[in-house]
């Protein structure tokens, strides 16, 4: 009778990885964060900065792609204004510092300091405003951690093609070398691209999003191709002409749910994390570099059966290989939540897609407790493992949690935003721990800011900011009291003590 019980619960709730549903973890191990480790925050320049033409500012693909068209956006909105951390930088400093956050990542518009894109163009109004931004943060003890590329390409230079050019090598590690020449003397922390998911398969392969090239299957690998390589001819740059005076570390920030396999099928999840993380991951921080081999030789053989010549996802070769291996001193990681995993028993997907190559399923629990967002779950198991996994498969390379956060509509009393915040910074000491190296973590988001295709209509920030009055204050939420108190106290403070 109890084997039968224990078998329906099994085949209902799946087995030990089986996740719970109540946005909790338990606290495994010591209860302080290491003396070294670093909390801050996290923003970039289109969804917050506003100035979109101040001052000499040259267009976006982000400008272009919401200018004119407001249906796009969720609201109709754009980032023109946005919480206006251009004029207003002053504002986020005193958050900052109410905080007491230790760093500060923030990201540099490409054409607010080269309005086209061409090094040889400077926008010294640009220059001076990040020049204002670094050093304030560092006259407040607040270390600048500096995102070269948070989806703002030049419009000048998507006309030569963008990611989907090779070109973008030359024209990216070209304006690092600037950043490095201007900047490199008080940033040590770099991240060259944000999310390139996002960039290579929304942009040029699905193409909802700027600059909208629909090329499934086909676009977005050569997006990631010529993106691995300027990453790393910008990593190798900077060892040759900066590292030993800089004494900076540089690296890419990934972005990836974490996936469970209900039925732990260790194969299931270490394919699909294979497609979803080690596309970008393994040629830059695995032992043998180059894409990862299942991947390879998987889209390889569809390839040929589509009648092709050669792979839509080339081997990026010998050369290219070495170049891009150990490109990374560390790895960003952007991480909110996890899926469960299973393959699908029919072609999924477009012919040919990356959705169709990957072939997986996946799956939430209705029971997970979900945001405002329909694509985020609240479940800290998934960065503890997530951080188990990247010790494991990569060598216990050094991870930054880049990105993790809550969103609602914005209410000031944002009790959800702080069970969130408290279990996964758990998950994080948790992992630590378990010898996980792990060296900082980022909040997002200072304020609430422009959330791409939903506009203002979903908050992430610790501080509020009303988008409509002219001042934009920054107000704390219950949230900033609580994320002061977890960098206060390097812990991970029991929710009550705010009532
Ligand atoms: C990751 C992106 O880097 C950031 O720009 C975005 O606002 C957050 N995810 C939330 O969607």
């Amino acid at each position: 009778m109890w084997s039968l019980i224990l078998f329906v619960a099994i085949g209902l709730f799946g087995s030990e990885s089986f996740v719970k549903a109540n946005c909790t973890i338990e606290a495994k191990g010591n209860l302080k964060f290491p003396k070294k480790f670093n909390f801050g925050v996290a923003t970039s320049a289109y969804q917050i900065e506003g100035g979109w033409n101040a001052d000499g500012k040259g267009p976006s693909i982000w400008d272009e792609f919401t200018h004119n068209y407001p249906e796009r956006i969720i609201d109709g909105s754009n980032g023109d204004s946005a919480a206006e951390s251009y004029r207003l930088f002053e504002l986020d400093l005193q958050a900052l510092k109410q905080l007491g956050a230790k760093h500060y990542r923030f990201s540099i518009a490409w054409t607010r300091i080269f309005p086209t894109g061409d090094v040889h163009l400077k926008n010294q109004k640009g220059i001076d405003y990040y020049n204002m931004v670094i050093n304030k943060l560092r006259e407040n003890k607040i270390e600048p951690m500096v995102t070269m590329y948070h989806w703002d390409l030049p419009v000048a230079l998507q006309k030569f093609g963008g990611f989907a050019n090779a070109l973008i090598i030359d024209q990216f590690s070209d304006y690092a070398e600037e950043l490095f020449k201007l900047f490199g003397d008080r940033v040590k922390t770099w991240i060259t691209f944000n999310e390139p998911n996002n960039i290579c398969k929304a942009g040029y392969g699905t193409g909802y999003a700027p600059p909208l090239i629909q090329a499934p299957g086909v676009g977005d690998y050569i997006c990631f191709t010529n993106l691995l390589k300027a990453h790393g001819t910008t990593y190798r740059l900077y060892q040759k002409k900066f590292a030993k005076k800089q004494k900076g570390k540089i690296g890419i920030t990934l972005d990836i749910f974490y996936l469970f396999s209900k039925t732990n099928n260790t194969d299931d999840v270490n394919r699909a994390m294979d497609y979803n993380l080690g596309l970008l991951a393994y040629p830059i921080f695995s032992k043998s570099g180059d894409f990862p081999p299942i991947v390879l030789k998987e889209i390889e053989k569809s390839s040929m059966e589509e009648g092709r010549a050669k792979s839509r996802l080339p081997s990026l070769g010998e050369y290219w290989t070495k170049i891009i291996k150990g490109s990374g001193d560390f790895i960003g990681i952007n991480y909110y939540t996890s899926r469960y995993v299973k393959p699908a028993t029919e072609p999924m997907g477009e012919n040919p897609s990356m959705e169709r190559d990957i072939n997986i399923q996946m799956d939430v629990d209705p029971n997970w407790p979900r945001a405002k967002a329909d694509w985020v779950y609240c479940i800290p198991q998934g960065l503890e493992s997530l951080l188990k996994y990247l010790r494991d498969e990569y060598n216990n390379v050094e991870v930054k949690i880049t990105e993790n956060g809550w969103v609602d509509s914005g209410e000031l009393n944002d009790d959800n935003r702080i069970r969130y915040f408290k279990s996964h910074i758990q998950a994080v000491l948790n992992a630590i721990n378990d010898g996980c190296n792990v060296t900082s973590y980022s909040a997002w988001s200072l304020v609430d800011n422009f959330e791409w295709l939903q506009g203002y209509t979903e908050k992430f920030g610790l501080y509020s900011v009303n988008m409509k009055s002219t001042k934009k204050g920054r107000i704390p939420k219950k949230s900033a009291l609580y994320y002061k108190k977890v960098i206060a106290t390097r812990s991970v403070p029991v929710f009550e003590y705010l009532y």
